[in-house]
């Protein structure tokens, strides 16, 4: 398959009207040093868009540097942006630049905004409003030219509404928005996004070039997709895995899986109380793979509390 640059925009792959349209509109907005908000599910290729955003930017021979914002508690994640100074704190022995300072002239990217504290929150709205920021333990403040890029997979205007994200932090991140769509309403990328997975893996050293045998991307293509292109991406890895040394990918080595759109199976027997049971335990067996493992990113997605969806594991033993 012929992928022309017209399907290809900074290591992102497309040629579905809506990744067209997304390239199209990364390429206007990566001109501007406006802040951008980009959202969208999981596995969609969010951080793909900063880094394209900074790559096709004047700032491309500065850094871009990425954080993901729930990686640390408040006290380390502000000593990482804002860097400390010697003595700050326990453990500070010397002096530490901040990702603000490193990026510095280029892009800072800040990941799962939506999970920031709101005492973070204050502290980065204040940077963006004032253009400066204090080292923790310092006193002189430090500027810097720095272009803010922010990811998110949950829904800030809800968020906002409820009075957990600020209103006014939110007004200065969503300046420019770029929403990047689920792969399920873009199958036609399918195909070539599972040529480019195959292509990356022979290219890092994974033995020569496979393909794949015929029926294997007409199942591919009749998956719902949940987890989006990471989700794909995984499945070609594991599908490589399977195969060893033969070239072909074969559609032995498919998992059985309930085609898109297909109704759920259910029994027609038995009582309703354990049917029930089974889907709920089938729904967060398949939600933990497609999240990776993140509980707080299931629970969100399921719509229940971080500790009911912790008892149900429990009780399922998954
Ligand atoms: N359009 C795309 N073309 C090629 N690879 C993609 C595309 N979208 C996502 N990926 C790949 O899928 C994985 C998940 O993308 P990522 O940007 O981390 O998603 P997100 O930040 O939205 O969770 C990465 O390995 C990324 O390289
Ligand atoms: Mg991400």
């Amino acid at each position: 398959m012929e992928l022309t640059e017209r399907h290809r925009f900074g290591g992102m792959i497309g040629k579905s009207p809506p990744m067209l349209r997304l390239f199209s509109l990364v390429r206007k907005v990566a001109g501007t040093d406006s802040t951008v908000l980009v959202t969208g599910e999981n596995g969609t290729g969010k951080e793909l868009v900063a880094r394209a955003l900074h790559f096709s930017s004047n700032r491309r021979d500065a850094d871009f540097v990425a954080q993901n914002v729930s990686a640390f508690n408040d006290n380390l994640l502000e000593s990482e942006l804002f860097g400390h100074i010697e003595g700050a704190f326990t453990g500070a022995v010397r002096d530490k630049k901040g990702l603000f300072k490193v990026a510095d002239g280029g892009t800072l990217f800040l990941d799962e905004i939506g999970d920031m504290s709101t005492g973070m929150q204050v502290k980065l709205l204040r940077v963006l409003q004032k253009g400066e920021f204090t080292p923790v333990g310092g006193l002189d403040s430090e500027r810097v030219d720095v272009r803010i890029i922010v990811a998110t997979n949950r829904d800030l205007e809800s968020m906002v509404r409820k009075g957990s994200f600020r209103e006014d932090l939110y007004y200065r991140l969503n300046v420019l928005r770029v929403v990047v769509p689920p792969l399920r309403d873009r199958k036609e990328d399918i195909p070539l996004l599972v040529e480019h997975f195959l292509d990356l893996h022979a290219d890092r050293g994974g033995g020569p070039r496979k393909r794949l045998s015929p029926g294997v991307m007409a199942s591919l293509l009749s998956r719902s997709w949940q987890g989006n292109v990471r989700e794909l991406e995984n499945e070609i890895e594991r599908l490589l895995v399977l195969a060893g040394e033969d070239e072909e990918i074969g559609v032995d080595l498919l998992e059985p899986v309930a085609p898109d759109g297909a109704p759920r199976s259910y029994r027609e027997t038995g009582d309703l109380a354990s049917a029930v049971a089974a889907l709920e335990r089938d729904m967060i067996a398949e939600g933990l793979a497609a999240c990776g493992g993140n509980k707080t990113k299931l629970a969100m997605r399921l719509g229940i509390s971080r500790t009911t969806l912790l008892k149900k594991i429990k009780a399922y033993g998954l």
